[in-house]
């Protein structure tokens, strides 16, 4: 349990230093930055299943405030999809339930396959 939670830290930190370099921003207002703040909480759940935080459904809800144009979905989801490659075990399957879990649907689904491109 130690030995997850320091790896699940180490994980972070990673992820953060990632994202936060990454010069994602086309148009959109929202950034890799931001996504990564508001979905920390989730990866646990991501990664080992059991109960949602809470801190996470209101990471999932601030981010469906926050992508309001096709843009901003564009852009969060290539931030998803670039966060979520970087975490071993990471369940997409369970993360695309937070949505509903959170009761604040998610507007796409985040797969190692979408293409973010494409979404609306
Ligand atoms: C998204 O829309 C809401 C309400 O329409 C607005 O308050 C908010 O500022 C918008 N967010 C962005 C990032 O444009
Ligand atoms: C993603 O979709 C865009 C727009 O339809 C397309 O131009 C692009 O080639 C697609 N990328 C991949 C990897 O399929």
């Amino acid at each position: 349990m130690a030995r997850s939670a320091v790896c699940g830290a180490a994980f972070i930190v990673v992820l953060l230093c990632v994202l936060l370099t990454t010069p994602y921003v086309i148009n959109a207002t929202i950034t890799c930055g931001q996504v990564v703040t508001l979905l920390t909480p989730c990866i646990p759940f991501g990664v080992y299943g059991g109960t949602v935080p809470p801190e996470c459904c209101a990471g999932i809800k601030g981010l469906n405030d926050a992508q309001n144009t096709t843009e901003d979905r564009r852009t969060a989801c290539s931030c998803i999809q670039l966060g979520a490659a970087l975490i071993p075990g990471i369940d997409y399957d369970r993360i695309n339930t937070l949505g509903d879990r959170c009761g604040s649907p998610c507007p796409y689904k985040v797969y190692p396959s979408t293409n973010c491109s494409e979404v609306s």
